[in-house]
């Protein structure tokens, strides 16, 4: 399993701290939230945090942009050292041509949809896309417990994956633990974000390793 732990959950005060735990660990990705204030209630850090990060972190950057209109910072994303961009369909007016641009500028493409948001919401986009995250609470605050329609949208998403020859990687974000970790595991996720499960864990690179072993699926699966 491919396991992307979220900085929102870390200590801001010790960030340098964390990353080295993430480095450390089994997680193949660091996942930085970006909020804005408008798009969801909440609002976390931005490009100098993620430059930041990429600077000491030797893992790739997911960056979920819980933004407005977020095509307007592909390039300052790119320029962050983001492997991935990660965008809201809720968000772009111009899906295909945000997700072209991202394409562009070097980096993966990933689109996100909230719960509310169908999965067929995606399948004239779906072959263009390097991810699809299901967000498995409504996104703007960590700690919230897992919304159990998600399991049956994996699946879903799995069959018009499927169906459609994609090679998108499926992520799922917000409230996992080991508990729902295991559930997406078996439904088909590929791609697991975890904050308060790994940053309030006592021994956070177990938490991240025991996710890691639920399937061998790597990020080299897909590169
Ligand atoms: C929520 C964010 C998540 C969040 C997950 O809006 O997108 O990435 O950090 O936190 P937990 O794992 O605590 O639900
Ligand atoms: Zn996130």
């Amino acid at each position: 399993m491919i396991v992307a732990p979220s900085l929102l959950a870390a200590d801001f005060a010790n960030l340098a701290d964390s990353v080295a735990m993430v480095d450390r660990s089994e997680a193949a990705m660091v996942h930085c939230d970006v909020m804005d204030g408008v798009f969801v209630p909440n609002i976390s850090f931005g490009f100098p945090v993620i430059e930041a990060v990429s600077r000491i972190t030797a893992k790739p950057l997911d960056v979920h942009l819980m933004i407005t209109d977020p095509a307007r910072y592909v390039n300052r994303v790119r320029d962050c050292g983001a492997y991935m961009m990660n965008v809201h369909v809720e968000a772009c007016t111009h899906l295909h041509r945000t997700i072209e641009s991202i394409h562009q500028a070097g980096m993966k493409a990933a689109v996100t949809l909230n719960p509310a948001t169908p999965v067929m919401s995606l399948c004239e986009i779906i072959s263009d896309l390097d991810m699809v995250l299901l967000m498995s609470v409504d996104p703007g605050f960590g700690g919230q417990s897992f919304i159990p329609a998600t399991i049956n949208k994996i699946r879903r998403l799995r069959a018009l994956i499927c169906e459609t020859g994609s090679k998108a990687m499926i992520e799922v974000d917000g409230g996992i633990n080991a508990d729902t970790a295991r559930m997406c595991a078996d439904a088909g996720a590929d791609v697991l974000v975890a904050g308060s499960a790994v940053f309030k864990a006592a021994d956070p690179c177990a938490v991240i390793a025991d996710m890691a072993h639920l399937n061998d699926i790597t990020l080299a699966d897909f590169a």
